[in-house]
């Protein structure tokens, strides 16, 4: 699989981290910049420990330093930032696996910063994370996602990018989409 060597280093694709003030100064009417998927460096420590979702949200994703600490713990799993203007805004982590003939790829957990939602980022960060996916070499055949029953929003989000629920699964409505290599044509 490319590129999934499992990485914590001081080496990321994309700028630097500084303070966001381009971010912070964006009008939230106008087009969303660009987001990248990024490995997490020394220069974006700091910011990513910072990214938490709203208290309420609280029970839907596992935090930052538990989701960091399972990224090295599992080295098949892959930890990607979400920078926005140079910023951190959210992360996910990815865990490849062979299900019966199938390669699955599994978005464990996924989320944007409380502070910077509601601004298209969650989209963007699933759709470059299925883009990714593409991207990886054997390729792979379905992508999983799953959320409790009453995040409703995270529900809808994923159906609109074309998973469908396929039942529960550990206590979460558990969602699947073929990608683009097993899908007819
Ligand atoms: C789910 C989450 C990633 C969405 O991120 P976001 O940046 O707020 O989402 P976006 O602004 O890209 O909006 C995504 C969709 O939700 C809708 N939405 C945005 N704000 C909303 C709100 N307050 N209430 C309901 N829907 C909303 C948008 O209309 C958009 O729908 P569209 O794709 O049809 O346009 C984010 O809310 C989050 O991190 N939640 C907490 C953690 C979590 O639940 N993670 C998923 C665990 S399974």
């Amino acid at each position: 699989m490319d590129p999934p060597s499992h990485h914590r280093g001081h080496t990321r694709s994309g700028s630097e981290a500084h303070g966001g003030d381009a971010l912070d100064d964006h009008d939230s009417r106008r087009a969303p910049p660009g987001l990248e998927l990024a490995e997490i460096s020394s220069a974006t420590y700091a910011a990513a420990n910072a990214l938490v979702v709203k208290p309420e949200q609280a029970g839907f994703v596992a935090p930052i330093g538990k989701t960091l600490a399972d990224a090295d713990a599992y080295p098949e799993c892959l930890f990607r930032l979400a920078i926005v203007a140079d910023q951190p805004v959210g992360y996910l982590l990815l865990r490849p696996a062979h299900v019966d003939d199938y390669r699955v790829v599994s978005i464990l957990r996924l989320m944007i910063d409380g502070r910077y939602q509601g601004r298209g980022f969650g989209r963007q960060l699933l759709e470059s994370a299925l883009a990714w996916i593409d991207t990886f070499v054997p390729p792979v055949d379905l992508v999983r996602i799953s959320a409790v029953p009453r995040n409703q929003r995270a529900l809808l989000m994923y159906e609109r990018a074309g998973f469908r629920r396929m039942g529960i699964e550990d206590g979460e409505i558990a969602l699947y989409r073929p990608t683009a290599h097993i899908r007819p044509r």
